[in-house]
């Protein structure tokens, strides 16, 4: 009797033990694989322009900002307007104003206020977000030709 109450003993724990294993490891797994997922997308996302970002910035963009937007917005070390720091598309990731929102919306031109203060700079100069501000005198607003650099910029990269 107590040679069987043994065993049977043991198969009852064997089994309890077998049941939360398979339960911890069914449930370990995709928490594991959740969890790296989750810091992988966290990792790219947080992550700075790529390197085709950052030369077509150089290349289009930067002299375009130098003339319309970097006299307000951090030229010579001054404090930038607005809490938006133009000089580098690493500062303009960090985003404007005390919380830092971002600026722009990688592959969404038309939710990216880089882009859309741009456009309303020509398109309603009198409008509060436009950039450069409508009641500057020697403001000088992108062109046409600029403001289509500028979306497809921020359109076609990360
Ligand atoms: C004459 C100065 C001046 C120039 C030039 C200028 N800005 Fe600004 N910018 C400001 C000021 C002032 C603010 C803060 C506005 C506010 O908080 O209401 C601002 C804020 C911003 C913001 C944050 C908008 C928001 O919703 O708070 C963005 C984005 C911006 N500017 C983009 C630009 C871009 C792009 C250019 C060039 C095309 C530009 N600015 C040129 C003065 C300027």
């Amino acid at each position: 009797m107590p040679a069987l109450g043994g065993r049977g003993l043991g198969e009852f724990f064997a089994t309890i033990i077998g049941t939360f294993a398979l339960i911890t490891g069914s449930y370990i797994v995709p928490m594991r694989t959740l969890a790296i997922l989750t810091l992988a997308a966290a990792a790219s996302s947080a992550s700075a322009a790529s390197e085709a970002a950052e030369k077509a910035y150089q290349t289009d963009i930067a002299p375009i900002f130098e003339t319309s937007c970097i006299g307000c917005h951090g030229k010579d070390g001054k404090k930038p307007k607005g809490g938006f720091n133009m000089t580098s598309l690493a500062k303009i990731e960090e985003g404007f104003g005390k919380a830092k929102k971002p600026a722009i919306i990688w592959g969404d031109a038309a939710k990216s206020p880089l882009y859309t203060s741009a456009e309303l700079g020509i398109s309603k100069p009198d409008d509060e977000l436009a950039m450069p501000p409508g009641d500057k005198e020697g403001r000088k607003p992108l062109n046409k030709e600029q403001l289509e650099k500028l979306k497809a910029f921020i359109n076609s990269n990360k």
